[in-house]
């Protein structure tokens, strides 16, 4: 597809910031950085001839996924249908009618699989309901990892070799993508996975995850459980505690997952003095002004601030209660090795 002027103005958005964070931890700072991964679906999916032009895209997003795709359907010319639940804040709600897509919002959960399902289940409906709609998937497509190999080689280009790549993982695209990559040329690279409780992406139990942009409550096929050396999990009260130290001590004003990430990456490279750590922050706060950013509404967040921990509690099995930050030595198994055949099935 030729690109116009408009879609070239987006992919100046793609690239992050490298924001050096003190001694060798670097921040990569994204606008948004599911602009990368969208634009490259969409790309790969017209080429192959998955999307038609004018065809409506349909996906399950309450969050940045959705926000880049509005953004990118408008340019592509193609309507598009997102199907989303009570996460969807009334912010990003107003910009993606702004943007002209429609917005789809369930209400009850499925039965198994939670409300991620039950969108599914009505993502689905819309699938066949409309003939020629793309579903571009972002848990499941390989081009989703495959995008950020041009992020691996811009961090290369900019810090020089990485020993240890920090990053939230939800559909497990980027710090899979990224890993990969890296560690082609880098195969001792340490890469810490951060996810929060109640999520199965690493083996706890299902429930409601409360923090949302990472996590989940359905295995994506893009996390590669064996990319992973580490996996980190905090409480949405400790993530926001976290997103508030890199605002006042780092002026980095983003969003949870990054702040969640920054916490774990400050103190994996506080024990590995003179080691490149690069931590990946998401998306920017504006999002969140209403939530994260705002005194009353912490207050009716469970455990803010009492039971934020200051650094985590080394578990042995991710299956267990998890009240605050806890650490698992992954050591780059597979999730059946980790919690047994029987409950890696989710
Ligand atoms: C704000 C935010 N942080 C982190 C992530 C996790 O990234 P990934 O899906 O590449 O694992 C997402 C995913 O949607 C997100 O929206």
């Amino acid at each position: 597809m030729p690109k116009s002027e408009q879609m070239r103005k987006l992919e100046d958005f793609e690239n992050p910031r490298i924001v050096p964070l003190g001694g060798t931890l670097f921040a990569a700072s994204f606008f948004l950085m599911k602009l990368l991964p969208a634009r490259f679906m969409l790309e790969r999916a017209t080429e192959r001839g998955d999307l038609k032009p004018g065809a409506t895209i349909c996906e399950s997003s309450s969050g940045t996924f959705g926000l880049a795709l509005a953004m990118l359907a408008l340019q592509y010319r193609h309507p598009l249908v997102l199907v989303s639940d009570w996460a969807l804040d009334r912010h990003l709600h107003r910009r993606l009618i702004e943007l002209g897509a429609k917005i789809a919002i369930v209400e009850e959960p499925a039965a198994s699989g939670g409300l991620q399902r039950a969108r599914l289940q009505r993502l689905a409906a819309y699938l066949d309901e409309l003939p020629g709609s793309y579903w571009p998937c972002q848990y499941d497509n390989p081009d989703n990892p495959l995008s950020y190999g041009k992020v691996a080689a811009l961090l290369i280009d900019r810090v020089g070799p990485v020993d240890c790549l920090v990053g939230p993982v939800g559909s497990g695209g980027s710090m899979c993508g990224i890993a990969r990559t890296l560690r082609s040329l880098f195969p001792e690279l340490h890469t810490v996975g951060v996810d929060t409780p109640n999520s199965v992406l690493f083996g706890q139990p299902s429930g409601r995850i409360n923090l949302s942009g990472l996590g989940g409550n359905i295995l994506p096929a893009n996390v590669d459980h064996t990319q992973f050396d580490e996996i980190h999990w905090l409480t949405p009260a400790e993530a926001y505690a976290a997103t508030h130290d890199l605002h006042r001590t780092h002026g980095l004003f983003m969003g949870p997952t990054s702040g969640a990430a920054y916490r774990v990456a400050r103190w994996w490279a506080d024990r590995n003095p003179g080691k490149t750590v690069i931590t990946l922050m998401p998306d920017e706060g504006h999002r969140y002004v209403e939530t994260v950013y705002d005194p009353q509404w912490l207050a009716s967040v469970p455990g803010w601030p009492s039971s934020v921990r200051n650094a985590p509690v080394t578990v042995s099995t991710p299956a267990g209660p998890m009240p605050g930050w806890s650490r698992l030595e992954w050591n780059r198994r597979t999730l059946e090795a980790v919690v047994g055949p029987g409950d890696a099935s989710i």
